[in-house]
């Protein structure tokens, strides 16, 4: 089997610096050596280049609420572009980044990719947020919390993509899985759409495990790609303090494990994003090193071999 690595430096779309350096952290982490020795094919495409700022083409008012909407225009374009010929070449892309904005970029080139080949797209959004801000109800200007609401086709972001084409993620294929964190208007949004929503209240309650197993049912047996969207700020901070947007409460080390398996025996993964890593605000590497961890376990890596099956309850 192939994966293909893509190392997104991207920090303008978040307020605190430093997740440019994300890129390099899973590299010495050691995230392409350690599926190498999988058995998987790697490829690494390296690291995308800054490219110049365009006209984002948003109206007046929505580009002053943004922060560095020229930048990122120019990124989703160029992120989108890259992603979408990955996804044409076969095997799972993963994408390093870089913040949340990136995935405006991957999610469409997925959505795309999928409709060429008649397949159903579905979403996992890994996250303490639900990043369905946009211009109009941003508290923030900062443009990685609008990635989901962008992948769904908020009118007034769709001209960050220029001229390529526009492919929707039906928001019931939405899954926002963690949720903790979450603006008045972006509630309204989450709920009006019909997007999915996990929150920890019920992890709480109900587990991880039935809760993906819930999600996970309802994909298989579709020609469905999963893309799988994974923000550090999911985890919690105890265990991955390397972000900025940290809020207490979040996955522990074991569900985070545990997720990545189900995923890996699901066997529906297309595509990753590893988003928000700030190595700048990392403690000795630890959540780098944990991310790669998490996505080597989502490649198939087990404790002990034994057949993907799932341990039925109840
Ligand atoms: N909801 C907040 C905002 O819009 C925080 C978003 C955080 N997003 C992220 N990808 N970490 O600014
Ligand atoms: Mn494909
Ligand atoms: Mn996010
Ligand atoms: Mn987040």
């Amino acid at each position: 089997a192939d994966v293909s690595l893509l190392g997104i430096p991207l920090e303008l779309g978040a307020s605190e610096a430093g997740s440019i350096m994300g890129p390099a952290a899973l590299r010495t982490a050691g995230l392409p050596a350690l599926l190498g020795e999988m058995g998987y094919r790697v490829t690494d495409h390296g690291d995308l280049a800054q490219p110049a700022a365009v006209e984002p083409g948003l109206k007046d008012a929505d580009a002053k609420a943004c922060r560095n909407p020229g930048l990122i225009a120019a990124w989703t374009r160029l992120i989108h572009d890259r992603a979408y010929e990955m996804a044409k070449g076969g095997g799972v892309p993963v994408f390093m980044g870089g913040d949340h904005s990136l995935s405006m970029g991957t999610v469409s080139a997925m959505a795309r990719h999928c409709r060429d080949t008649n397949r159903e797209l579905f979403v996992l959004w890994l996250d303490a947020h639900a990043d369905f801000n946009t211009p109009a109800t941003t508290p923030s200007g900062n443009m990685h919390g609008m990635s989901m609401a962008f992948a769904c086709g908020e009118p007034s972001l769709m001209p960050l993509l220029g001229d390529r084409p526009f492919v929707p993620v039906p928001p019931e294929n939405v899954h926002i899985f963690g949720l903790r964190s979450i603006d008045k208007e972006e509630r309204g949004a989450v709920r009006d759409k019909g997007i999915q929503v996990v929150d920890m209240r019920m992890i709480d309650q109900a587990s991880v495990s039935i809760l993906l197993q819930g999600i996970l049912e309802k994909i298989e047996g579709r020609r469905a790609h999963l893309h799988v969207s994974l923000d550090v700020d999911f985890l919690d901070p105890s265990i991955a303090p390397a972000v900025g947007t940290t809020v207490p409460g979040g996955a522990t080390y074991r569900e985070a494990h545990l997720i990545m398996e189900m995923l890996h025996d699901s066997g529906l993964v297309g595509s990753l994003d590893i988003v928000e890593l700030n190595p700048f605000l990392d403690e000795r590497g630890r959540s780098a090193r944990l991310l790669t961890e998490l996505v080597t376990s989502l490649f198939g890596r087990t404790i002990i071999d034994r057949p993907a099956r799932r341990i039925r309850v109840a």
